[in-house]
């Protein structure tokens, strides 16, 4: 080999090797869906849509029926890995199955932001267009997080029965309180396994669960939360002893 040559093939290498980094780059700062590429309004628009033109064959929560689920596994199988243009095209091209294309890109858009709202992907300050597409990946799907515990919100929560004054029962040293479902069920194991926390509920109807047997008791409470400024309200629904010792 010339000392040109020799020359000339460093100077590829070098090149290949810049190619190859810049490639890693552009990958690594590559958008996924996990970064809030689609908006709140957006994702109602597509709900809507979906409700009409998909849910009959794939179920208004995206669980499967006739066609497969756009959800979980089957989402993660399916689409994860690859662009979003992908899971796009698929739908665009041929959903609903019995009238492909017909909704045109701007409906296809929303309805891609709702599969990516309901796969428990956020919503961000920009909607999803189609030049962005090709550049954002998809994540697999993961469980929708639970809603926020709010006003009125039906929740769970251990913590230690304690009198309060007046003839009031107080739990105290109680967890964070957890949505939950209004349900006759027994509490799940690893409810009643839950460390104690620093919040203080004020039970309402305690009276009627016979509380002075249970004073200092690490207590599960189940019921509707009630937020007042100056105390938080549970009116009960389920109350169980975890353990007759109140230690965190
Ligand atoms: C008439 C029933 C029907 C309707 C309506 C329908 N689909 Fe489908 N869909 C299917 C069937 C069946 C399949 C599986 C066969 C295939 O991939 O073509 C499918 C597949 C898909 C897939 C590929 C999923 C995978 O995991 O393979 C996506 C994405 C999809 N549908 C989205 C939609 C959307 C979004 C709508 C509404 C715009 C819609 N579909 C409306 C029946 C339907």
């Amino acid at each position: 080999m010339s000392s040109q040559e020799a020359a000339l093939k460093g100077c590829a290498t070098a090149i290949a090797v810049a190619f190859l980094v810049a490639t890693a780059l552009a990958q690594e700062s590559a958008k996924t869906v996990a970064d809030g590429v689609y908006t709140e309004t957006q994702a109602g628009r597509g709900a809507a849509v979906y409700e009409t033109a998909c849910a009959g064959c794939h179920r208004g929560d995206l669980g499967g029926g006739t066609g497969p689920a756009l959800r979980d596994q089957r989402f993660t199988r399916e689409f994860a890995g690859k662009d979003l243009k992908a899971f796009f095209t698929k739908t665009a091209t041929t959903m609903p199955r019995n009238a492909p294309a017909s909704l045109g890109d701007a409906v296809y858009l929303d309805i891609v932001a709702h599969v990516l709202k309901e796969n428990g992907f956020p919503a961000g300050s920009h909607e999803l267009t189609a030049d962005a597409l090709d550049s954002i990946r998809v994540l697999p799907g993961r469980p929708k997080p639970p809603p926020p515990v709010g006003d009125f919100s039906y929740v769970e929560v251990v913590g230690c029965l304690t009198a309060g004054p007046q003839h009031t029962w107080m739990l105290t040293q109680a967890s964070a309180p957890v949505s939950t479902v209004a349900t006759a069920a027994p509490p799940a194991p690893e409810t009643l396994a839950k460390a104690l926390g620093s919040e203080t509920f004020h039970l309402l109807d305690a009276m009627a669960y016979a509380p002075d047997s249970h004073r200092g008791h690490k207590m599960y409470v189940r019921g509707l939360l009630i937020k007042l400024p100056e105390e938080q309200r549970i009116t009960i629904s389920a109350f169980e002893v975890v353990s007759p010792a109140c230690s965190p």
